[in-house]
């Protein structure tokens, strides 16, 4: 081989580790805990009824309305966009307290409360998961797949 085919051969070899560091960063990106593939989500205790959402799908399969796949920051909205290990990412209620418990505070700013009552019923506008959720499933709602309806997270109720 001469000089010449050696470089080139050196460039091919740097471009292959380089790639293969490319992709198995993207195949070892983080997911969520082993411990949290699925989450109850029953803070509040409604009539509406505990959503079992599937975690480890959002952040791993499901995508948004640009057809981007969800980085733990799209919901865990305080976070870095790729944190280093998923258990230093912390959960809502961490900052978002019942109604009446004193307000918890993040870059000076106060973490308004999981949901308000209207009268004696949650007032459905003022939960917060509607506004991370449902915002989301609105913008990706197909006739075929209604994920913005009630039932899609709160089943038959
Ligand atoms: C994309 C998922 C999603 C959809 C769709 C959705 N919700 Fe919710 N909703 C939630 C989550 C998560 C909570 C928080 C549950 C908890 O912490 O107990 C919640 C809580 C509520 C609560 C307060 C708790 C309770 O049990 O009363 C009401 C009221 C509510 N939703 C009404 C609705 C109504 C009405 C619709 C349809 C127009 C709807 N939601 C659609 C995810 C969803
Ligand atoms: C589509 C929204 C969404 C995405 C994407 C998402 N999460 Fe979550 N995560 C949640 C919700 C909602 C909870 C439950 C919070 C609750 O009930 O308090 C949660 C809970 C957690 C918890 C448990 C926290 C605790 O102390 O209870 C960890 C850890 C976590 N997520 C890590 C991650 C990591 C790491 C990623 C990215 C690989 C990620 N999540 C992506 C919405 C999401
Ligand atoms: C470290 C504290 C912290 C954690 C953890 C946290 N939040 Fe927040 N959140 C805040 C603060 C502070 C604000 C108010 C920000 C502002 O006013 O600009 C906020 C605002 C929001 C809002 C906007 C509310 C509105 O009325 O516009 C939503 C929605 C929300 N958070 C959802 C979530 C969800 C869902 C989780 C869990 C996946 C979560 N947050 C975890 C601190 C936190
Ligand atoms: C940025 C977009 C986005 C956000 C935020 C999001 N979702 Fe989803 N969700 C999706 C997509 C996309 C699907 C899958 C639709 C499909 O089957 O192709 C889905 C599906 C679901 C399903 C049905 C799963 C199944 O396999 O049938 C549930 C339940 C659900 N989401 C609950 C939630 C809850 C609760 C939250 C908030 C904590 C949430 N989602 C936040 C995009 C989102």
């Amino acid at each position: 081989m001469n000089a010449v085919g050696n470089t080139k051969f050196w460039t091919w070899l740097l471009a292959v580790a380089t790639g293969t560091l490319l992709i198995s960063g993207v195949v070892f990106a983080i997911d969520v805990p082993k411990d949290k593939q699925e989450i109850k989500i029953e803070h509040l205790k409604g009539k509406k009824g505990a959503v079992t959402f599937p975690h480890h799908k959002h952040a791993t399969e499901f995508k948004n309305a640009k057809g981007e796949p969800l980085t733990c920051k799209t919901c865990h909205h305080t976070e870095k966009a790729e944190p280093k290990s998923a258990k230093e990412v912390k959960g809502c209620p961490e900052c978002h307290m019942q109604e009446g418990q004193p307000q918890k505070e993040f870059n000076g700013k106060k973490a308004p409360y999981m949901a308000t009552k209207s009268g004696d019923d949650w007032d459905k506008k003022s939960v917060i998961f509607h506004k991370v959720c449902l915002d989301c499933h609105k913008k990706l709602a197909t006739a075929e797949k209604p994920i913005d309806k009630c039932k899609n997270c709160h089943g038959g109720k």
